[in-house]
């Protein structure tokens, strides 16, 4: 199976500096010049979203980016739907935007399998396809124009490398709380994080799912704590399961930060917050402001103009220190 395979329509790669230009934007773009729709002529390009859910801030604030950049003032008609989190939903919702015969479909896949009966459907149909958020496997060829994303497998790392700095000679024992099982950041990070600690005294002694929510995150980890005695660090796979993380281990009567160290990544508001008040010890960032660039690749396929296959969102790491900064400018 391709996994992050090289998918395309067709279309040339685009140079590097046009790929800068793709890259890691932070910022909501302008609307199209005197309402013009993106493709050139008067019409809106009409695009059919699946989201995954609402499951997370980091959802939340993707959701945000999305909505307030494909609308009709930059020459777009969005179709948006939530899937809750359940493939199935995810696939009809595809299907009826395939039915509606929408210029362009985009989504965020729950999961990395089972989407290649849905990308034949859009591909027999000419619709093109938009990767943004997470990756899938499929063996259909062309199966999208772009993948718009962070690179999950770097985010574990960088989590790894801080707790391995910090950590290691001390024989800590680590618990991780995974994303949604089968997602794509669910096995990067837990990827990067475990080759990035291979070698250190650090060892993780269990491992389980809280679905990226804080619920889940809390309720995991009130079964780590019942189960073990001896945890010194927490790697939440998203803020939200840390936030829960943080309940737990304030109900069971331990200082989260202090007795038990946390890890998480995203870097949403809620979660800096604690790392600033001395929760939570590090962060890794996941940009969630895809919006300005799914615009960009939806306009250029529209116009026939080369696309980027794979369009890399740039993250940060942060500190206690590094979230004091940060916060008061934080836009998620
Ligand atoms: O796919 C991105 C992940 O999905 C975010 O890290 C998490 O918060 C969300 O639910």
């Amino acid at each position: 199976m391709a996994r992050h395979s090289i998918a395309r329509t067709g279309l040339a790669a685009l140079s590097a500096a046009a790929l800068l230009t793709l890259t890691a934007c932070s910022s909501e773009p302008p609307a199209a010049e005197g309402g013009e729709a993106a493709g050139g002529g008067d019409e809106l390009i009409s695009v059919g979203f699946s989201q995954v859910g609402a499951e997370s801030g980091w959802r939340a604030a993707n959701t945000k980016s999305i909505q307030d950049t494909i609308t009709e003032e930059n020459g777009f008609e969005l179709s948006f739907s939530d899937a809750q989190q359940k493939q199935e939903n995810q696939i009809s919702a595809l299907r009826n935007y395939i039915a509606q015969g929408v210029d362009v479909l985009a989504f965020s896949p729950v999961v990395e399998t089972g989407w290649d009966a849905v990308l034949e459907e859009a591909k027999a149909a000419n619709i093109p396809v938009v990767l943004t958020d997470r990756a899938v496997e499929t063996e259909v060829e062309d199966a999208y124009v772009s993948f718009i994303g962070s690179d999950f497998v770097k985010e574990g790392e960088m989590a790894g490398e801080w707790a391995a700095e910090e950590y290691d000679g001390e024989g800590y024992k680590v618990v991780e709380l995974q994303g949604t099982t089968g997602s794509a950041p669910a096995i990067d990070r837990k990827e990067g994080f475990a080759s990035a600690i291979e070698g250190t005294d650090l060892e993780i002694i269990d491992s389980q799912t809280g679905d990226f929510t804080r619920d889940g995150g809390k309720k995991v980890m009130e079964g780590f704590l019942t189960a073990h005695d001896d945890i010194d660090v927490v790697f939440a796979h998203n803020d939200d399961m840390g936030l829960g993380a943080i309940e737990a281990i304030e109900a069971a009567g331990k200082t989260p930060g202090e007795d038990i160290k946390i890890i998480t990544i995203d870097a949403v508001k809620d979660g800096m917050q604690a790392l600033a008040d001395g929760k939570i010890n590090y962060i890794v960032e996941c940009n969630p402001l895809l919006g300005p660039d799914l615009a960009e690749v939806i306009k250029a396929t529209v116009a026939g103009e080369p696309v980027e296959e794979r369009i890399v969102v740039k993250d940060e790491a942060f500190d206690q220190e590094a979230a004091v900064a940060a916060l008061p400018d934080r836009q998620y």
